[in-house]
Order: C-alpha cells, then structure tokens, then sequence
C-alpha cells in the first residue's frame, strides 16, 4: 500500500497538514499514513530535530507531507539543533535537488498581490530552482588578508551534470504545460552561469517541441513584475531561484496559497511536499492559517510521487472553487477558521465528484 510520512512540525504545521489530510482521504484514494515528530516538536521529544526514526520514515515512504517547523523557542540553540535543519537535512539525505513552486493567482484573489489585477491576473508560471548545488554549498569562509582586513568568500560552481538533471525536469514540465521554459542566469559575467546555459542548450535537442528562452536574472526580476504571465516554466540555480521564487509567491498573493515540492526524478519517485510558508507562530494554535498552501501541496503529491493526476487535478479545482465561492481566511481578508477553510474545499471537492 501507498505510504505517506506525515511531518507535520511546529506552529501551523500540524493545523494546516490536518485539513490536507481530510482532503486527501476525501478522494477515495487507499493511502497509508505514518507520523514522525520533526522540527522542534521533535527537538522536545527527541533532542534533535530530525531524529532517526523520523530520516528512516521519510526515506521508506512513497512521499513526504510536510507542515513547517521553525519554533521560536529555539532560536537560542546552536545552528545544527535548530527546527529548520530538519528540512535541510531531509533534501540532503533524500536528494531532493529540484524545487518546483508554482504560482497562479487564484480567480477572486486580484486584491492579494500587490501586482494591478490586469497583471496579477497572467500569472500562472513555475519556479523550478536547483536545490542542493551552487554558492550555498561551494567553498565558504571567512579570514584576515595579510593587511589585517576580514575577508568572506563563497565559492559559486556548478557541474554539467548537476545542471542537466535540473534542466531535465524542466523540459519535462514545460512539455506538459505550455511547452515555454525559461532558462534564468547570469552569463554575462559569471562562468558558472556559461557552462549552465551551454549544458541547457545541449539539451534542448531532445526537446525541439519546447521553446526555450535565456534571461539574465537581473532582467527576469523585472520582468516578473512588469509582465509576469509571459512566463510558463523557470529553470534557474539555487542562489536566483531562492530569490525569484520568493518574489514570484508574493505576486501571486497570500503565502498562505502557495504549494511545493522537492523532488529527484520528474515523476513516480519520492518527493517532499510543502506548503512555502513557514510555522507562523504569530498565529499558531489560533485556528487562524489558510490551509490551502498545505492542501495544494497534498495535490501535487499525487501528481508527481503518486501517479494520480487525476485526484491532483479534482483538488486543484475543488481549491478554486471554494476561493471563487468566497471562503476566505483571515489573511485572504475573511473570516473563515482552518478548519472551515478544509470543509469548504471538501463540499467544492465533493460537489465536483
Ligand atoms: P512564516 O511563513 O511562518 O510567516 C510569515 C507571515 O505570514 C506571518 O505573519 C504569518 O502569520 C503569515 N502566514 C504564514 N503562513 C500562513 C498561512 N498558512 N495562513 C495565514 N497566514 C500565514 O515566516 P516567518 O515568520 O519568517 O518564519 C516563522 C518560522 O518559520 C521561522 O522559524 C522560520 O525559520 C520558519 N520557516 C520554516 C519554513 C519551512 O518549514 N520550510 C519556511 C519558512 C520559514
Ligand atoms: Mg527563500
């Protein structure tokens, strides 16, 4: 049987994975699920934040649902025990190198992004972002030249290799969309930047059926605001995709709408799936969190780990239909609890059946 390892974490976690699960069972799908504490409600209970069992889960599991972690209450510790080395330490032991993160504005939701509704109204793109390579990893430290001056350096390289399994991905998505992907770097200036749109050239022989475009990542910035719909899928490194995708989520709206997944294989392996928002203690324990995020989430887990695109897609709409309806959490500037949020995706979920 199918195996989900439910991480739920801290704060919002296990608020928002709690609907995603009513919704998933709704489908009628037959899924096994297991639960391991991670983050700091597995610091509490465990003393790490990712503890063994919790790694060994994961690792045995058809795919990952994951809440957020980040507990306040442990900022204090050192950097290996706290919450968000857990999620760290997941992609890394997984080899999760690819982050999808689409961003669509949901119809009714033009007032959320601060983009004008003509625009914020285009846009329906993915982000995919190289995950476990680039300046985060390369070489880094920080010294005294011999003139006594501090001195920080942080080594930014890609291999050919790393990039086409990245690019790989990317072609795959956009043959499944709108066959439009955009290859994002600096090749301009940075050499790293050269071999990684060599290697995506290369590519995209064995993809003559997808238009493939390069924008240096200073102009995709702007570009992302001026006119965002011209984008179907990006394909960008670890550096400017952490930045674009942060910048992407906002102009679609709330954080609290905005699904992900951390995969290896474009489809039919394991996956990490996640809402991009973090544990928002700010409102935990309140019944306060939009669900949804955690919900699309749960979506594209059937699509890419499960093999079940047509559940993923009655989610999908059944999550339009309830924001198109009015249902509205406090942060899309209504008054719904999470939970009534669930039920309202469950009646569109149920009525579309
Ligand atoms: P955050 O995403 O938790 O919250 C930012 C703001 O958005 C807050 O005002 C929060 O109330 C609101 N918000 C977030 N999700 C929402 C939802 N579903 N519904 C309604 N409102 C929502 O980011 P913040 O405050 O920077 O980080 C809080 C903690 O979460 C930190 O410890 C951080 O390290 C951690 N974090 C963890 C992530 C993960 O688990 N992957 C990702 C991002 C942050
Ligand atoms: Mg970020």
């Amino acid at each position: 049987m199918t195996l989900i390892a439910l991480l739920a974490g801290d704060g919002i976690g296990p608020e928002v994975v709690a609907e995603a699960r009513r919704v998933l069972d709704a489908t009628g799908l037959t899924l096994a699920y297991e639960e391991a504490p991670v983050g700091g409600a597995a610091y509490r209970a465990a003393g790490h934040p990712l503890p063994p069992e919790t790694l060994a889960l994961a690792a045995r599991a058809d795919a990952i649902l994951f809440g957020a972690v980040g507990d306040p209450a442990y900022d204090s510790l050192e950097r290996a025990l706290r919450p968000e080395q857990a999620i760290l330490g997941l992609r890394k032991a997984l080899g999760l190198f690819a982050n999808l993160r689409p961003a669509t504005l949901f119809a009714g939701l033009e007032d959320a992004s601060p983009l004008r509704p003509d625009i914020a109204r285009r846009i329906d793109l993915v982000i995919l972002r190289e995950l476990t390579g680039d300046v985060y990893f390369g070489e880094k430290a920080q010294h005294r030249t011999t003139d006594g001056r501090r001195e920080g350096y942080d080594i930014m390289s890609y291999a050919e290799d790393e990039v086409r399994r990245i690019a790989t991905v990317g072609f795959e998505m956009a043959k499944r969309r709108e066959r439009k992907l955009c290859s994002v770097d600096k090749a301009n200036v940075l050499e790293t930047s050269q071999l990684w749109r060599d290697v995506v050239i290369e590519l995209s022989a064995d993809y003559p059926e997808v238009a493939l475009t390069h924008m240096y990542v200073d102009n995709a910035a702007m570009q992302m605001v001026r006119n965002p719909g011209q984008f179907d899928v990006i394909v960008t490194g670890n550096l400017f995709g952490d930045i674009l995708s942060d910048q992407a989520s906002m102009c679609a709206g709330s954080i609290g709408m905005l699904p992900s997944a951390s995969l290896r294989t474009w489809s039919g392996d394991t996956g990490l799936y996640e809402p991009i928002h973090g544990s928002a203690p700010d409102i935990a324990g309140q019944g306060k969190a939009n669900p949804c995020a955690a919900i699309l989430s749960a979506a594209m887990m059937l699509r890419h780990s499960l093999g079940q695109e047509a559940a993923a897609a009655r989610i999908e709409a059944a999550v339009a239909a309830a924001i198109a309806g009015g249902a509205r959490t406090p942060d899309l500037g209504g008054s719904l609890a999470t939970a009534a949020m669930g039920d309202a995706v469950l009646a569109a979920l149920e009525s579309g059946a």
